[in-house]
């Protein structure tokens, strides 16, 4: 039976009040960088409950800022996950450093932290982990073996809005934390992104950075074209509009995390009885809070080849979902000719890639929706084995 309600996979909640926000700005003059933005920042600090935080273009500038501020560069290795969103690698690469891929946990999706330590070499600089559909990695853990061998660590938490682990927001543990507000993201500003750090001369020099290196922003300047250029830098900034509705959704967040999580733990509830359902992502440590981005479900063994007519079966009943990530990096053309990595140093990640469905749980989608979910699903598998 075609499910005749659409459920689409991400719909990013924009109210009246978000529209509001946005054209209060444009009646006015200032329509980038200036105070909207720094007002954006403040208000993101105090959701994550502390650190600094400086507005970018997107994650992936956040990302590029990490890993040239940490003076990344050719020689140098980082250690990155084989299964995340192919910007966590770019932001090494483009530097002409060398990304050394590191396998994924099958309950979480996360980083292997027991495999990193033999990955370190004296050319490791950084570690560059991403908190996989929103369920943070056991940061300490991390933090840990990064101290020892003396290594930073950015956290790309662009899936991880509103995830805590034993009580720190995500982003605070490493030395910079990056997140996307891309449309289908917790929350949005069209494209955007932010970058917080727990120190305070890291989130001031990138935000220098990420402005040309100018001294001074127009608004500071008391002689107009009056300004001095400290450094080489970069245009990552992100306008008033955006900045405007990053504030509107922010305000938001605590009603968007709580849909998030019903939503997930009913879903996740109704997957788990389903034959052909191998498990459903997620940690069973207290000291994670998950922020439930989506829930990532895998397909057992034998229906893993059927993983793409499933997904397209469920999108012709009208149910959204995605594949989060399409390939282990490593796998992907560009890294596949550059490094040839050996398909068994990633074995999980490609499980993910090739196993799994992507599944929505967000806020503008309630508990019964979930219901169609699941029998969509149940629905699908079943024919599939027929
Ligand atoms: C883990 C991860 N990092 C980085 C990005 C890039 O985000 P942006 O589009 O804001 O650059 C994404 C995008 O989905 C992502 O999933």
């Amino acid at each position: 039976m075609l499910n005749k309600k659409e459920i689409p996979f991400g719909r990013p909640w924009v109210e009246d009040e978000d529209r509001d926000a946005v054209m209060a700005v444009l009646q006015g003059h200032i329509l980038t960088h200036g105070p909207v933005c720094h007002q954006f920042e403040d208000d993101f600090a105090a959701f994550t409950k502390g650190g600094y935080a400086v507005t970018m273009s997107s994650c992936m500038a956040a990302l590029h800022m990490s890993t040239y501020h940490l003076g990344i560069k050719e020689g140098d290795e980082v250690l990155v996950p084989a299964q995340t969103h192919v910007a966590t690698v770019h932001a090494v690469e483009i530097l002409g450093a060398t990304p050394i891929f590191v396998d994924c946990e099958l309950e979480t999706g996360n980083i292997d932290i027991s495999l990193l330590e033999d990955k370190i070499t004296p050319k490791t600089k950084a570690i560059i982990l991403v908190h996989f559909a929103g369920i943070p990695a056991e940061m300490d853990r991390v933090c840990t073996i990064a101290e020892k061998h003396n290594i930073a660590i950015i956290e790309d938490c662009a899936l991880a809005v509103g995830g805590f682990y034993k009580g720190k927001h995500v982003g605070l543990w490493g030395d910079m934390g990056c997140f996307s507000f891309y449309p289908v993201k917790h929350i949005t500003t069209g494209e955007g992104g932010m970058l917080i750090s727990k120190d305070e001369q890291t989130a001031k020099d990138i935000a220098h950075f990420r402005a040309f290196s100018v001294d001074r922003t127009h608004n500071e300047r008391k002689i107009a074209g009056v300004y001095d250029v400290t450094g080489v830098g970069l245009n990552y900034r992100m306008s008033e509009m955006q900045a405007a509705l990053g504030c509107t959704q922010v305000a938001k967040l605590d009603r968007i995390l709580e849909r998030r999580s019903k939503n997930f733990t009913a879903l996740k509830e109704l997957l788990l009885k389903i034959k052909g359902v191998r498990t459903v992502l997620d940690s069973n440590n207290p000291d994670v809070v998950n922020s439930h981005y989506c829930l990532v479900v895998i397909l057992d063994k034998d229906l893993a080849q059927n993983r793409n007519d499933i997904v397209k079966a469920l999108m012709s009943d009208n149910v959204g979902c995605s594949i989060y990530y399409p390939q282990p990096v490593p796998r992907m053309k560009y890294y596949d000719d550059q490094y040839k990595v050996n398909p068994a140093e990633y074995k999980n990640a490609a499980v993910i890639s090739d196993a799994s469905i992507a599944l929505p749980v967000g806020p503008h989608l309630d508990v019964e929706d979930m219901s169609i979910i699941a029998e969509t699903l149940e629905n699908k598998i079943a024919s599939i084995k027929k």
